[in-house]
């Protein structure tokens, strides 16, 4: 596995980078950040990255896939957030291009995976009038086994099954935490398989349990190369020395920029269709993780993190990322060798604008753009960081989830938060148990009742 980070343009001021001299201050609070994660490890309570290497989890998946291979057409998952956006990054990056489009044959007799990451009707509707309910396999992931969206979709989806005179324990499995939520004890009642998130595990981080893993071992996606690549990356990452380990590298220099530098986005622009959801998975991780109140509820922090694709956003946010507030990172992904290329024929040579880009590749096009881009940004001043990888595949797909799963958790000691709950979405939920009528909502509708009332002045 091949992942190097070069952030030669984040540092020294000619790049409007961190000058040299503060970032080799840092390793005393980077060795201070790392003692504070791995006591967390170490009390069990963060599980994430033992899970590279868990056996038995892995096993749970390759052995529920096995059995079901033919015997589906579609899986469709059912959840939202974690429990969504990794198996949507790892179909995109790890199987061919617009797989669902592509006949049985093509994809080797593996299903198709649908993700419904949402609510909205109009997507559900449409989905479940086009599935073959006896051909399809449906996923209900919930580590709290209690979300209201995923158990929503469960409970259509339930009565479907069930009216079409199917077997719920052919048709449907549940990935949620060990022992608590509504699932567990759905699966035993109806006899449905259960596989495990494990307690120590939180959704945005659960990519790598049953999660991804069942998802991606019912596409065909090699699961031993995936972890492996997790597992690589995590040792790379066991040292409290910040220049040798890559996550304490990106974590302190998103921290830095952030907090002292007025660097509030952190940009990350895969130059790479495959790794283009990877970027929203990646969202969801940081956001989730580092926008948070400070201990003493006194402040707030946490960098924004968006996701860009290069070279699309080329003619895009790159306008803005140039130009714009000098308040940005820009993290790059570039691919060292594509699983395809493309050569662009030497024709129209007396076409100025043409001419010029016969014989090259596409492959070529694409590196080329994204290097371009970094010394722009950087000629003009904006900070940016390249991670190069060899190929798009498992192994470093592996890697490069694990590598932002642990920069996070380094992010969330140097920010001085914790990086595993999310108490800034319990009010609103709160709030729509009340006004759905949940049992013991009677607080939440207490304060909702109390807020202001829609003003019709300030509405058009
Ligand atoms: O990262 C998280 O913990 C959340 O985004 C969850 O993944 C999301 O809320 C879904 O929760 P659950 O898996 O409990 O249904």
């Amino acid at each position: 596995m091949k992942i190097r980070i070069d952030f030669s343009n984040m540092i020294g001021e000619a790049v409007g980078g961190i000058p040299e001299a503060e970032w080799l201050e840092q390793a005393p609070k980077f060795a201070q950040a790392y003692d504070g994660f791995e006591k967390l490890r170490a009390g069990g309570s963060v599980g994430f990255i033992d899970i590279a290497n868990d056996d038995i989890l892995r096993d749970q998946a390759v052995e529920f896939a096995e059995q079901a291979r033919g015997k589906y057409d579609d899986v469709v998952i059912l959840g939202i957030g974690g429990s969504a956006l990794g198996p949507i990054a790892l179909r995109t990056a790890l199987r061919p291009s617009a797989w669902n489009m592509l006949s049985t044959e093509a994809r080797g007799g593996f299903p198709r995976l649908q993700v419904l990451d949402n609510v909205d009707p109009e997507t559900i509707a449409a989905l479940l009038d086009r599935l073959d309910l006896a051909r399809t396999l449906f996923v209900v992931t919930s580590k709290s086994g209690g979300t209201a969206e995923t158990m929503s979709q469960y409970m259509i989806v339930d009565d479907r099954v069930t009216k079409a005179g199917l077997s719920p324990a052919d048709h449907f499995v549940f990935v949620t935490d060990p022992a608590q939520g509504a699932l567990r004890p759905l699966a035993r009642q109806r006899k449905i398989p259960a596989l495990d998130i494990p307690a120590n595990v939180g959704g945005r981080f659960s990519v790598l349990t049953p999660v991804g893993t069942l998802p991606a071992a019912l596409i065909g996606i090699d699961l031993s190369q995936l972890l492996a690549g997790a597992a690589q990356m995590a040792d790379k990452c066991a040292t409290p020395e910040l220049n040798r380990n890559p996550a304490g590298i990106f974590a302190m220099l998103q921290w830095l920029a952030d907090t002292r530098h007025g660097k509030s986005i952190c940009v990350l622009m895969p130059y790479s269709d495959p790794l283009r959801d990877l970027a929203d998975w990646f969202v969801q991780l940081w956001a989730e993780s580092l926008g948070k109140h400070t201990p003493d509820g006194a402040g707030s922090v946490g960098s924004t993190p968006l996701p860009a694709l290069g070279a699309t956003d080329q003619h895009s946010q790159v306008q803005l990322f140039m130009e714009g507030p000098k308040n940005k990172t820009v993290n790059f992904i570039s691919v060292e060798k594509r699983a395809a290329d493309v050569t662009i024929p030497r024709s129209f040579s007396d076409v100025k604008e043409l001419g010029y880009l016969g014989g090259h590749s596409l492959g070529e096009l694409i590196d080329v753009e994204q290097r371009a881009t970094a010394g722009a940004l950087a000629k003009r001043g904006r900070p940016n960081l390249t991670i190069q990888i060899e190929r798009v595949d498992a192994r470093h797909v592996g890697g490069l989830m694990m590598l932002f799963e642990i920069a996070t958790a380094y992010a969330g000691q140097l920010y001085g938060v914790d990086a595993f709950n999310q108490p800034g979405v319990e009010l609103g939920k709160q709030f729509a148990y009340a006004l759905l009528g949940r049992p013991g909502a009677d607080e939440a509708k207490k304060e909702w009742d109390s807020l202001p009332k829609p003003d019709s002045r300030w509405s058009v």
